[in-house]
């Protein structure tokens, strides 16, 4: 069955993402196809677009390269061995990570054991949105145990991961601050946070000191909200490129401080697609394109502005 996936031939430009055609490959016995009907769409498929990080180095040789990690569908067939999945259940998942990807495509073959079974109660669109900043956020409160006695300052509130962080930081029972522009500071509010607007002065003069920085920012921005944190408080980074740098520095300070990588886990994505599902998580969907138009998904996700997430919609022109 011939069908449509968007991929890079070479690195660059958000235009060198370019449909492409490709026939279904067949099934191993652990493994189901995937009708995927949403595609999630996070910073790095659009750093690795551009050739940067570990996933382009690894990929550089392995050209055509589809991106994408999350993915919501139904499955359209099943392996030989797969009892826990059925064909016409509604699923999604954190696939391919960090090598493979393969997301952003109208089928994709996927081992059973990675997906979840989404509720009758949540939209395909919600559940392809949640995976890789969904288990990024909750592994990075975990990592930095995050309890109900905490005060957590999250950088980026308004973001992907900072949007569900948040939320799960206050679901955890801290008091959060979260950092946003003024045009955020409702939506960032809304959540139960108390915003901090960043172009109003220096995140320390706004805020008392607090027990945990969960920094969505890195570099110079990373590094100025360490001053916020109280000493022997504890720093998690999460872009990886600059996460050496804000550790060193936060270590000189005296602050515990680590750096992350998320790895894709089932069970946390099950956990809150029944968050998501009993009201007690919201997601917030930015933006919807084409996959046709992954380019400007793309535009919009280097734009470092979006609020929530955006996604890729399979069989719309
Ligand atoms: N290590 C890992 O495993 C891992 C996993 C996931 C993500 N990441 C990385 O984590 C970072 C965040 O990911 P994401 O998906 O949340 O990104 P995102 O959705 O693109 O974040 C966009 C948000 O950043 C906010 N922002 C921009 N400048 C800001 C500033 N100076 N202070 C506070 N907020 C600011 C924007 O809000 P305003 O418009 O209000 O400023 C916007 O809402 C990315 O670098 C990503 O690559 C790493």
């Amino acid at each position: 069955m011939p069908y449509h996936q968007l991929a890079i031939a070479q690195f660059g430009e958000p235009s060198v993402l370019t449909l492409q055609a490709a026939s279904t490959p067949s099934l191993a016995a652990d493994q189901v196809l995937v009708k995927v009907a949403y595609a999630g769409v996070n910073p790095i498929d659009a750093k690795t677009r551009a050739g940067l990080g570990w996933a382009a180095q690894q990929n550089k040789d392995n050209l055509p390269w589809v991106p994408g990690y999350d993915i919501a569908g139904k499955i359209v067939e099943v392996g030989d061995n797969v009892k826990s999945l059925e064909v016409g259940e509604r699923v999604a998942g954190f696939i391919g990570f960090p090598l493979q990807g393969g997301g952003y495509s109208e089928y994709v073959v996927v081992d059973a054991e990675s997906l979840s079974k989404v509720p009758a109660q949540i939209e395909l669109v919600q559940a392809a949105a949640l995976p890789l900043a969904g288990q990024t956020a909750w592994q990075a409160l975990e990592k930095a145990k995050v309890s109900a006695s905490d005060r957590v300052l999250i950088l980026a509130g308004a973001g992907g991961v900072g949007h569900i962080a948040v939320q799960l930081a206050i679901a955890k029972g801290a008091e959060v601050f979260a950092s946003c522009s003024a045009a955020n500071v409702e939506f960032v509010s809304g959540l139960g946070a108390t915003a901090i607007d960043y172009h109003r002065g220096r995140l320390e003069q706004q805020i008392d000191p607090v027990d945990v920085l969960i920094d969505l920012m890195g570099g110079e921005v990373g590094c100025a909200a360490l001053a916020c944190v109280k000493t022997g408080g504890q720093v998690l980074t999460i872009p990886t490129n600059t996460a050496e740098r804000v550790c060193q520095q936060a270590q000189q300070l005296g602050l515990q401080a680590e750096g992350m990588l998320v790895a894709p886990n089932v069970a946390q994505n099950d956990a809150m697609l029944k968050m998501l599902a009993q009201g007690k998580l919201q997601l917030h969907i930015a933006a919807q394109f084409p996959l046709a138009e992954g380019a400007r998904a793309h535009q919009q996700i280097e734009s470092g502005r979006t609020r929530g997430k955006i996604v890729l919609a399979m069989g719309v022109q």
